[in-house]
């Protein structure tokens, strides 16, 4: 049996009144499902509200072993730097992660991996495990360009994290072309994927890292995802913001493990 984290990106999605609404029935109901008895370090439910719903989800989840964390973190924890997301007072709320890289902060946000490298390290400072998202474009994959883009994505960014820090580091690959399209990448292609990622995370000494999988992920396709080695778990967007499929999926993914 493999650890496994299921993590929820909300995005620009829900208030705060509607994230205590959601956890209010999530929690009630998942607690009568077998996977809620399972969390613990070998499997992890994670949600990353907007930071305007941190707080509430922090409230939310306090008696749960659930975890949450922040979309985005800066790379400085206070000071002039109007806008931004603060690793301390994230960290102050209780999170335990910080996602870091998505490929919309990438393509919207005009993040580089050198950038992203500066957040990942200042995260890792401040006590938040970086869940670090990579992947290709479609055009990149057609260009055979795949593993060079993952490749740039994995040393740029991953530069100078020490070794000891790959138990608290999380890799998401989310090939561009399959979020929130409702294409998913063929189990053969997350399988070379996986691998080649979990190789070059190997050479950098960060081996025991997790890989998660994402893109379109839903109920119906956990189960067989999961079973791919090197496949860790999943980063759900779509699939993650009502309830009964969020459930369905953590249970098929626990369950298929
Ligand atoms: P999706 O999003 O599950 O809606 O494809 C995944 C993500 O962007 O993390």
């Amino acid at each position: 049996m493999k650890n496994i984290i299921v993590a929820a990106n909300w995005k620009l999605n829900k208030s705060p009144t509607e994230t205590r609404q959601f956890f209010q029935t999530f929690i009630e109901k998942f607690k009568k499902k077998s996977s809620y008895a399972q969390l613990g370090e070998q499997f992890q439910v994670v949600f990353f509200p907007q930071t305007i719903s941190l707080e509430a989800t922090s409230q939310s989840l306090k008696d749960s072993a659930i975890k949450f964390g922040a979309q985005n973190i800066y790379f400085q924890s206070q000071g002039a730097f109007t806008g931004e997301n603060s690793a301390k007072v994230t960290k102050e709320l209780n999170a335990d992660f910080a996602l870091i890289g998505h490929s919309e902060r990438r393509q919207y946000f005009y993040e580089t991996n050198a950038f992203l490298n500066k957040k990942i390290l200042h995260a890792i400072k401040s006590e938040l495990a970086p869940m670090y998202c990579i992947g290709e474009t479609l055009e990149e994959r057609e260009s055979g360009k795949t593993q060079d883009i993952l490749l740039a994505q994995i040393m740029e960014g991953l530069k100078d994290v020490p070794a000891a820090n790959s138990k608290t580091l999380v890799v998401a690959y989310e090939p561009v072309w399959a979020i929130g399209t409702g294409k998913i990448a063929t189990a053969e292609q997350v399988k070379e994927t996986h691998a080649f990622i979990h190789k070059a995370l190997t050479h950098l000494g960060l081996g025991t890292t997790p890989i998660l999988y994402g893109g379109s992920v839903k109920a119906a396709n956990a189960q067989e995802l999961i079973q791919i080695p090197h496949v860790s778990g999943f980063l759900v967007g779509g699939a993650s913001l009502e309830v009964p499929t969020f459930l369905d999926l953590i249970q098929n993914s626990f369950s298929g493990a």
